[in-house]
């Protein structure tokens, strides 16, 4: 392999920072101290503003408790709680970079009231922020939103094509503020990934050419090859990166981390998570299709997944009426007589049924999964509670404008991300609830830079990546 070519600065924010970004991690697993630091070492740090926390008097984070009644009001409870909590990890980030890199916000544009959050985070912050990236759906406002505020924007896509929707639509008319262009390997990276109908999670492409057909499509809209294209997902020694650095073909690049950065002395996420990091070998992070988004995600295949993956396993189609194969009507788990299926499901929903499995709940694909009495109740418990954090839950059926429904049957097979994601971020069971990383997480076993169980210091991390290691 040739040598390390090394990376130049960039200007960004109106200063030169090493085009190393550290990428937002919802929900509190980059905050103030991660991203302060990310900025202070020099790179471009990101303070999630997903349900960020907020601090009392004494320091201690806030726990996000709901008192309202009404889903509605849960919400609007919600959006205060995020508006604060993001201005609070945006301050006291800013306050830690000290002058040097720079800071940035995410938002999910899923997220429940995400323009609200944006613009209440800008409002109160401004002069801190030198840009939003923003992902998951596709933002089309995120450039007039960031015109208002004058700060940068930074589309996450995952294909040229998205780039070009969103370009034509709505981002030539903000071009001079839209600082770069993330893409984010749909099926490496850890959090939601943005697989299309057109693209087989079984079958990852590779990245390079991908990211030859973005650069492509901006060049033809016009955008200059100073403008560079983050790569995220997957990165982990830049020398495996050589051929992307300084190449004509792909214009300027700059690379983003998230789970690297996950295991750093600053990195906010609780110490049984870290430890846990060290143990992953290849095939222990899983795309999957359980998020109450409708995405994609990749998480630890803990427990947690293994249950969902068990309970969509426990699953039978079934017609109201007599019909082809749906001959013989469900006798156990379900009340009533309008669940006609085969005879061989009949059988294994009769053994789930034996097994403890003893309530079969309706799908919105005209399938029944059977669950125990303690799923049953968190299920009904957990879609009762709903803040309404998505701007369309699949899990509870929530949406956050006109009449407040998806107007489809809430998915038992899902789960609600708000509850497992703050869980897990402030010392939660690791093994019962949602643990985002990405593919190259098992990487943490084999480099030596984490032996002897060494943590580095987000300085030290970004040190060693600049050596190419
Ligand atoms: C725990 C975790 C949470 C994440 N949450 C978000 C998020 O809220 N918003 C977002 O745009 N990306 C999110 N990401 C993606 C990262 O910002 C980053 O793009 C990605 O992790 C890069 O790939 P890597 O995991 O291979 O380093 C998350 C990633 C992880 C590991
Ligand atoms: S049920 Fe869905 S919308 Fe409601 S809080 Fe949970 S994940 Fe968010």
């Amino acid at each position: 392999m040739s040598a390390f070519k090394g990376l130049k600065p960039i200007l960004y924010g109106g200063r030169e920072v090493w085009p190393l970004v550290e990428g937002g991690k919802g929900v509190a697993a980059t905050n103030h101290m991660s991203s302060g630091a990310w900025a202070a070492a020099g790179g471009i740090g990101t303070v999630s503003a997903v349900n960020a926390d907020s601090y009392d008097a004494e320091g201690k984070i806030v726990p996000q408790v709901y008192n309202a009644l009404t889903r509605k009001e849960r919400h609007e409870e919600l959006i205060r709680y995020a508006i604060d909590g993001a201005v609070e990890q945006v301050r006291r980030a800013y306050d830690i970079a000290s002058g040097k890199g720079a800071i940035n916000i995410n938002v999910l544009w899923e997220m429940g009231g995400a323009q609200q959050v944006l613009e209440g985070v800008l409002e109160r912050t401004r002069g801190l922020v030198s840009g939003v990236t923003c992902g998951a759906g596709m933002p089309y406002k995120l450039s007039e939103i960031a015109a208002r505020f004058n700060v940068s924007y930074l589309p996450i896509v995952s294909s040229g094509r998205a780039f070009r929707a969103l370009w034509k639509r709505a981002y030539h008319k903000v071009a001079h503020l839209m600082a770069a262009v993330v893409y984010e390997d749909p099926w490496l990276a850890g959090g939601h990934n943005g697989l299309s109908n057109a693209e087989n999670p079984r079958k990852p492409e590779d990245p390079y050419p991908r990211v030859k057909a973005l650069r492509d499509t901006m060049r033809a809209e016009g955008v200059s090859d100073d403008v560079p294209i983050v790569m995220a997902g997957g990165v982990w020694f830049l020398r495996e990166w050589n051929n992307w650095i300084d190449n004509p073909e792909l214009g300027a690049i700059a690379f983003q981390f998230g789970t690297r950065p996950l295991l750093t002395e600053e990195s906010p996420i609780p110490q049984a998570w870290k430890d846990h990091l060290r143990t992953l070998e290849p095939g222990d992070v899983l795309l999957h299709k359980f998020s109450p988004t409708g995405f994609y995600s990749s998480a630890v295949r803990n427990p947690f997944l293994r249950a969902l993956e068990a309970r969509s396993e426990r699953q039978v189609p079934y017609s109201k009426v007599a019909a082809g194969e749906h001959t013989v009507q469900l006798d156990v788990g379900v009340k009533g007589k309008n669940f006609w299926v085969t005879p061989a499901d009949l059988d294994r929903a009769r053994a789930w049924f034996g097994a403890g499995f003893t309530t079969a709940l309706r799908t919105p694909d005209d399938t029944v999964i059977f669950v125990n009495q303690a799923e049953r109740d968190e299920i009904r418990k957990d879609q009762a509670d709903c803040m309404g954090c998505l701007s369309h839950c699949g899990f509870s059926s929530w949406k956050d404008h006109d009449d407040y429904t998806t107007g489809r049957l809430a998915d038992p097979r899902s789960f609600c991300i708000q509850k497992t994601l703050q869980d897990i971020a402030h010392g939660g069971d690791i093994d019962q609830n949602l643990m985002f990383a990405g593919h190259a997480a098992y990487r943490f076993k084999q480099d030596p830079f984490y032996s002897n169980n060494f943590t580095p210091t987000v300085k030290q991390l970004v040190d060693r990546i600049l050596t190419g290691d």
